[in-house]
C-alpha cells in the first residue's frame, strides 16, 4: 500500500517520478504528491486528493524544477484522502520532507512530545510526525557528511515503531536522498549516472533493469556521481551486488488494451507456460525442489502441508490443498493468513509450510510465515511473483511464478501462475514419494504443458459469449457461484473477481451446501453461475444442483465441457471448455472465464477496473 519514489541524477525529475507513480499507481490512489528540490536549494512541493492523473493535471499547470525529488500515491490509513494528508510531508519549518509507504505504530506517543516541545502540525497522519522528527534531529546533527547523515537518521528510527519504508530528503543535506527499510518494501535502482528509489520494481523498468533490494533495517544513502551506499542497522556500510531483473519494461504497459487487468487476463496461457518452463519433466525434479529449497529425505518425512495466504492466493492455496491430498496422498490444510496468526494452531513436525503471494509483501502472509519459522519443524517455502520481495526472505525456498509485474488490482494472471506453480511442485513431491508412477507422471504433466493452449482457445472462443452475457446481466444485484471439489476455490474466486471490481454483491458456495441455507436467495433476480464441467467426478451432483437452482426460478449461466449437450436445457446459457483428461486442470480454465466475465461487466457499468474503490494490490498493513 502506497507506491514511494526517489530520483537523483541530471534529468528533470517530476516528469519522470510522475511516470513512476503511475506504474505504481495499483497501491493506492487517494491522493499523490511530488518534492524536487530546486537549483535554488529550496524544497518544492505539488500534492493533489485523487489518483495521478490530477497530479499530472497539477504539474502542467505549475511544473517543478529539480532533479533530486521524491513522490508518493497513498492509500489512506491515518487520516482521510485530503491535500493536507498527501504526501510528502514536511516539519514546520520546511526543512526536511519525507514519504512513507506503511504505519508508525507509537506515532501518538511521539507527536505528543513533539506537541510539549512547540511543534505545529498540519495534518491528521502519522507520517507527519516522523518529518518533525528528522527535522530535529538533523538539526541536532552535524552537518551533511555521510556519517553526520546516517547518524541522524539512526537516532530518529530508534524511536520508531513500525513498519515502514521512507524517503527522505533535508535542504541541509542538499543533493542527497536517504532510503530506509523496515517491513515494508524498498528497492534501489541503478541507472546511467543516476540512482531511483521505489516501492515496487515496475517504476524503476523504464530507466534500469539493475536492481539493489533493501533489506530489513537498513538505510540508503544516494549522493551525486557514486553507487548508492547501503547501511545496516549498527550503521556500518553494507555491500551488496546489483542483480537484473528478467522483466521487460513493455510487461507494465498496457500494450493496446483498455485495460490491464483484461491484458493480464489474456497474459494468463503465458505466465502459465512460462512458471512451466523447464521445471516440468522428470529430469528438472531436482532443480525444481532445489528452488523450491526442499530434500529428498524431508519430502519423505512429510506429514502434512499448511498453505498460507490471501485472497485470490488463498483461493489457489485451497486447489492446491486438494491436490496435495490427491496426487502426494498429503493431508494438507490452506489457512488464511490473517486468521492463522492469531489462532493457536501448531505447527508439527513434517510440516511443509507454503506462503503464496504475488506481491510477496502482503503483511498478513508475511507474518503468518514468521510465526511458523519459529518454529523450527516446520519446512518453509514461498510461490511468489515479485522478484526480491519480503517473503522471499522469509521462506527457505522460492519457487517463483513468472508473470512479469501484475498491475491490475484485482489478480488475475498471477491466480493462474499460482496454479501452474502448485501443479508442479505437488507432482514433484508425489513423485518423490512414490505416490504416483513414472507412467502416471508422464501422462499428467503432458497434459499439464498442453493447459497453456487450451487457456489460450477458452479465452479467444469464449469471449464474445461472455461479453454478450456481461451485457445481459450487469443490473444483476446479486449473483451465486457454485462449485464443487476442485470447482470450489473457483466459486469463490469467481465470486470475489466480481465483486471488487464490478461491486455487485456475490457470493460463492460449494454447491452442496446450497440447500443449507443460501437456495433461499434463489429466485429469477439471482442469477446462478454453475461451474460443472464434465470430467469432474461429482459432475452428477452439480447437475442435480443446477435442476434446484432452475426448479426455483434462477437463470443459470453454467460452465460446461465441450460436446456436453445435456445442461442446455438447465442452464440458460452456456460457455464451454475443452475437453481435459485430467480434472486437476478444470479450474485454470474455468477461473479464466469468471475473469472475463467480471471483467466485462465492470467495464460495461463503466467502473475503474484498474483501481477498483477502496482497494490497494500490496495490502502491506494489517
Ligand atoms: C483479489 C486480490 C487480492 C490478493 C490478496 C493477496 O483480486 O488481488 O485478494 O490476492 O490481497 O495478495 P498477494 O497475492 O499479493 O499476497
Amino acid at each position: 500500500m502506497c507506491g514511494i519514489v526517489g530520483y537523483l541524477g541530471k534529468k528533470q525529475a517530476a516528469p519522470l517520478l510522475l511516470d513512476g507513480l503511475k506504474r505504481l499507481e495499483y497501491r493506492g490512489y487517494d491522493s499523490a504528491g511530488i518534492c524536487v528540490l530546486t537549483p535554488q536549494g529550496d524544497l518544492d512541493i505539488v500534492r493533489v486528493v485523487g489518483k495521478i492523473a490530477g497530479l499530472e493535471e497539477r504539474l502542467r499547470a505549475r511544473p517543478l524544477e529539480g532533479s533530486v525529488a521524491l513522490g508518493h500515491s497513498r492509500w489512506a490509513t491515518h487520516g482521510r484522502p485530503s491535500e493536507e494528508n498527501a504526501h510528502p510531508h514536511t516539519d514546520c519549518k520546511g526543512g526536511v520532507v519525507l514519504v512513507h509507504n506503511g504505519i508508525i505504530e507509537n506515532y501518538q506517543e511521539l507527536k505528543e512530545g513533539l506537541l510539549k516541545r512547540k511543534h505545529k502540525f498540519r495534518s491528521e497522519t502519522d507520517t507527519e510526525v516522523l518529518a518533525h522528527l528528522f527535522e530535529e534531529e538533523i538539526s541536532r546533527g552535524n552537518g551533511a557528511s555521510e556519517t553526520a547523515v546516517v547518524s541522524s537518521v539512526r537516532r530518529v528510527l530508534k524511536q520508531l515503531r513500525g513498519a515502514y519504508s521512507l524517503v527522505v530528503m533535508s535542504k541541509k543535506w542538499g543533493r542527497q536522498i536517504i532510503g530506509i527499510r523496515k517491513d515494508c518494501p524498498l528497492v534501489v535502482g541503478l541507472g546511467a549516472g543516476e540512482s531511483l528509489l521505489a516501492s515496487d520494481i515496475p517504476a524503476l523498468l523504464p530507466f534500469t533493469k539493475n536492481v539493489v533490494f533493501i533489506e530489513d533495517n537498513e538505510i540508503v544513502l544516494l549522493r551525486e556521481g557514486r553507487r548508492p551506499v547501503i547501511f545496516n542497522g549498527s550503521g556500518k556500510a553494507v555491500n551488496r551486488p546489483s542483480q537484473e531483473v528478467p522483466w521487460d519494461p513493455l510487461m507494465a504497459e498496457k500494450g493496446g488494451y483498455k485495460h490491464f487487468m483484461h491484458k493480464e487476463i489474456f497474459e494468463g496461457p503465458r505466465s502459465f507456460e512460462d512458471t512451466l518452463r523447464a521445471r516440468s519433466y522428470e529430469e528438472n525434479l531436482e532443480a525444481l525442489l532445489a528452488e523450491a529449497a526442499i530434500r529428498r529425505q524431508e519430502i519423505m518425512r512429510l506429514r502434512r502441508v499448511t498453505i498460507l495466504a490471501c485472497g485470490t492466493a488463498y483461493h489457489a492455496g485451497m486447489i492446491g490443498e486438494y491436490l496435495f491430498e490427491q496426487w502426494a496422498k498429503l493431508p494438507a490444510r490452506a489457512e488464511i493468513a490473517s486468521e492463522f496468526r492469531y489462532a493457536s494452531r501448531s505447527i508439527e513436525p513434517g510440516t511443509l509450510t507454503v506462503a503464496i503471494s504475488q506481491s510477496g509483501e502482503t503483511a498478513d502472509t508475511i507474518a503468518a510465515m514468521k510465526l511458523c519459522r519459529k518454529t523450527s519443524a516446520s519446512v518453509t517455502m514461498g510461490i511468489v511473483n515479485q522478484i526480491g520481495s519480503t517473503l522471499t526472505r522469509q521462506t527457505r525456498g522460492t519457487l517463483y511464478t513468472r508473470c512479469g509485474p501484475e498491475i491490475g488490482v484485482a489478480s488475475t494472471k498471477a491466480f493462474v501462475a499460482q496454479l501452474a506453480a502448485l501443479y508442479l511442485l505437488v507432482l514433484g513431491i508425489a513423485r518423490v514419494r512414490g505416490a504416483i508412477a513414472p507412467v502416471q507422471f508422464k501422462e499428467i504433466t503432458r497434459e499439464l504443458c498442453e493447459i497453456p493452449n487450451k487457456l489460450r482457445w477458452v479465452l479467444q472462443e469464449t469471449e464474445p459469449r461472455v461479453m454478450a452475457l456481461a451485457q445481459e446481466f450487469q443490473q444483476a444485484k446479486g449473483f451465486l457461484y457454485l462449485g464443487r471439489h476442485l470447482l470450489y476455490p473457483v466459486a469463490l474466486e469467481g465470486a470475489l473477481k466480481l465483486k471488487e471490481i464490478s461491486y455487485i454483491h456475490a457470493e460463492g458456495y460449494a454447491a452442496g451446501e446450497m440447500k443449507h441455507g443460501p437456495i433461499a436467495l434463489i429466485d429469477s433476480e439471482m442469477p446462478v453461475f454453475c461451474l460443472a464441467p464434465r470430467s469432474s467426478l461429482i459432475y452428477e451432483k452439480m447437475r442435480s444442483n443446477m435442476e434446484e437452482a432452475r426448479a426455483r426460478g434462477a437463470r443459470i449461466i453454467a460452465v460446461v465441457t465441450k460436446g456436453d449437450r445435456s445442461l442446455d436445457k438447465i442452464a440458460h446459457q452456456t460457455i464451454v471448455t475443452p475437453v481435459l483428461k485430467h480434472e486437476e486442470f478444470e479450474p485454470v480454465l474455468a477461473a479464466a472465464v469468471t475473469q472475463l466475465f467480471a471483467y466485462h461487466v465492470a467495464r460495461l457499468k463503466g467502473l475503474d477496473v484498474d483501481q477498483p474503490r477502496n482497494l490497494a494490490k500490496s495490502v502491506t498493513v494489517e
